[in-house]
Order: structure tokens, then sequence, then C-alpha cells
């Protein structure tokens, strides 16, 4: 039997943009969220990577994160001006003022929300992500959350993601965008 899709109505703006630290499951969730919607995913980093020609850690490691970031504002305005679509953002690019800007005037904001636990076991034995490769990466996420869960919180919509089948989340978010 053929599965009717879903119409995505957003409250305003044309994308729905996840914003999230590491390991909250934006690139996995946009991903399926996307398909149940039955409109085109796009994940940030993946398109940063491309623009670079190599992955971000190399990016990080050969130019710097402040080239980084510089390269990830420019991307997310390119993507936000192209066609509708979910878009996965890095833990990183939200707590820039004038991404920040952009995506409140083009698109809706959907924090996913997960506790530090969540974040430390989802990530561990992960290597593609710099600001973990160093030190000690429950510490840096900690950091992280105290730093970054103050800006997150200015999302236009707030979905908890727990230790929980990726399915459980789905559900939360889908529900979420229909209220
Ligand atoms: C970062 C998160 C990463 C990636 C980069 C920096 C951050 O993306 O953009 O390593 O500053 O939080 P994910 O959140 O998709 O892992």
């Amino acid at each position: 039997m053929k599965k009717t899709k879903l119409k995505l109505r957003l409250p305003k703006g044309q994308s729905l943009v996840l914003v999230g630290l590491m390991g909250a499951g934006k690139t996995c969730i946009g991903r399926q969220v996307a398909q149940k919607f039955d409109i085109p995913f796009v994940d940030a980093d993946r398109e940063i990577e491309e623009a670079a020609g190599c992955c971000v850690a190399d990016i990080f490691e050969l130019y710097g994160e402040s080239a980084f970031r510089d390269g990830e504002r420019r991307v997310i305005k390119r993507l936000l001006e192209g066609e509708p679509c979910i878009l996965a953002t890095g833990g990183g690019a939200f707590m820039n003022a004038e991404t920040r800007g952009l995506i409140e005037e083009t698109g809706t904001s959907l924090w996913l929300k997960a506790n530090v636990d969540v974040l430390i076991k989802r990530t561990s034995g992960r290597k593609h992500r710099p600001l973990l490769n160093q030190g000690d990466p429950a510490k840096t996420l900690r950091k992280l959350v105290d730093e970054r869960y103050p800006v997150y919180a200015q999302a236009d919509i707030i979905v908890e993601t727990r230790d929980e089948p990726l399915d459980a989340t789905v559900r939360r978010v889908i529900k979420a965008l229909k209220d």
C-alpha cells in the first residue's frame, strides 16, 4: 500500500533548521523527518566539506576553527536562500549571531535537546568531531552545554531527544511540528 506523505506546515519561513549539540541526532532525525514529509534533507557540514574539498576535521587542522566558522556561516546562508528543506546544522552554527538572525528570518528552528549523558554516550568512539578529539570529551560537552544551551533555547521549537530508539524521537518531532 502506498504510504501517504505528511504535509509540513511551518509557522513561518521555508526551511526547518535543526540545531543542537554534537550527538543530538540532527542528521539521523532530520533525514527521517524529511522522508516523512517528502522534502529534501541537507546536512550543512557535508555541504561545507564539499565546498572545501576535505572533511571537517581536516578543515580545523589545516585552516583552523575560525576559517571553518566562516565557511559554515556562508554555506548556511546559501542553503537558507535556496530550496526549502530540512537543514541539519553543526552544533556551533546557531551560536553565530548572524546565522541565528538569518535562520530566524528565513526558517523555523528546532532544537534537539539532549542531556549531557546522552550526548557523551552517542559521541563516544566517534573520531570525526575535532572539538571532541582533544582533552576529555565529556568535560568539553559539559562546558558546551553550559555555554550553548541558553542560546539554543531561543529556537522556535524545542524537542527532547532521549536515550531511546530513533523512531521515538522522530515521532516527537513530527508531533511538535503538527501542534
Ligand atoms: C561542531 C559540531 C560538528 C561540526 C564541527 C563543530 C560544534 O557538527 O560542525 O565539528 O562546534 O559543535 P555536529 O553537531 O553535526 O556533530
